[in-house]
C-alpha cells in the first residue's frame, strides 16, 4: 500500500495514528510495572499509622492537592527550594498519589520536620497569622471536628488489598487510634512525615 492511499483515506489515518501511539505508550510504559525501581519501596518507607491515614484523608477532603503538589522534580531550581527530588519507591504505599499539577502554593513533598506542629496548627487556624502575606485559605473548623473512626480499619483493609502490608494488629487498633481525636491532630501527623523517607542516592 502507498502511503498516498493511507493519508488520502481519513478512517485509516486514524486507525494507524492510534497504533502508532498505542505502541509507542505501551513501549514506554509496560516495562515501568516490572522495574525494581519504580516498584519497590524506598529504604525505611512504611506504611501511613492509622493517625497519619486519617489526616491524609482530610487533606484530600480539604483540597490541599488542588494548591499543593507533591512532587520535586529533578531540577536543580527546585531541589534548592524544596529538597531531593522525589522518586517513585516513596510512594509505592500510596493510593492514590497525590502528586498534583498546580502549584498555588509552594510543593509539599519534603514538608515533615520543616517546621513546628505548633507552627502547623497556627498555620492551619489561620495562615496569616504567621505568613501575613498568605493567600491561603483558614481550616479553622480541623480544631472542632472529631475524626470518626468507625471506617479506618476498613480503608487498612482496602489498601492491603492493593499491596500495603498492613499487619492484623495495626487493623485491629485503628479505631481505637483515632476515634474522636481532633482531625487538626490527624493532619498535623500526616503533615509531619511527608518525604522523610528519601530514596539514597
Ligand atoms: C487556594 C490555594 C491553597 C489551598 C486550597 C491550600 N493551600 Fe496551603 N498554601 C497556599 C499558599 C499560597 C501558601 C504559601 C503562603 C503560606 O505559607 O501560607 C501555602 C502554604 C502552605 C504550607 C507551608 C509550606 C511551606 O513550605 O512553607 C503548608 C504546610 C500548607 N500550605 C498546607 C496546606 C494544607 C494542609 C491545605 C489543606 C488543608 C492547604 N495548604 C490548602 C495555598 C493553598
Amino acid at each position: 500500500m502507498k502511503h498516498d492511499n493511507i493519508e488520502k483515506s481519513l478512517p485509516l489515518m486514524v486507525v494507524m495514528i492510534v497504533i502508532a501511539l498505542s505502541w509507542g505508550g505501551l513501549v514506554e510504559i509496560v516495562p515501568l510495572f516490572f522495574h525494581e525501581d519504580t516498584t519497590k519501596p524506598a529504604e525505611g518507607l512504611k506504611p501511613l499509622t492509622a493517625v497519619q491515614l486519617e489526616g491524609r484523608d482530610i487533606y484530600i477532603r480539604e483540597g490541599c492537592h488542588v494548591c499543593h503538589t507533591q512532587m520535586v522534580r529533578p531540577f536543580r531550581a527546585e531541589t534548592e527550594r524544596y529538597g531531593p527530588f522525589s522518586t517513585a519507591g516513596e510512594h509505592v504505599y500510596e493510593h492514590p498519589f497525590l502528586w498534583g499539577s498546580k502549584r498555588t502554593g509552594p510543593d509539599l513533598a519534603r514538608l515533615g520536620g520543616r517546621y513546628s506542629d505548633e507552627w502547623h496548627r497556627a498555620h492551619m487556624y489561620n495562615p496569616r497569622d504567621v505568613v501575613p502575606e498568605s493567600i491561603m485559605p483558614s481550616y479553622p473548623w480541623l480544631f472542632e471536628y472529631k475524626v470518626d473512626g468507625r471506617m479506618t480499619p476498613k480503608k487498612m483493609e482496602a489498601l492491603r488489598m492493593v499491596g500495603v502490608p498492613y499487619t492484623d494488629d495495626d487493623i485491629e487498633g485503628a479505631k481505637d487510634a483515632v476515634d474522636g481525636m481532633p482531625e487538626i491532630e490527624a493532619l498535623v501527623a500526616y503533615l509531619q512525615q511527608l518525604g522523610t523517607v528519601t530514596t539514597k542516592r
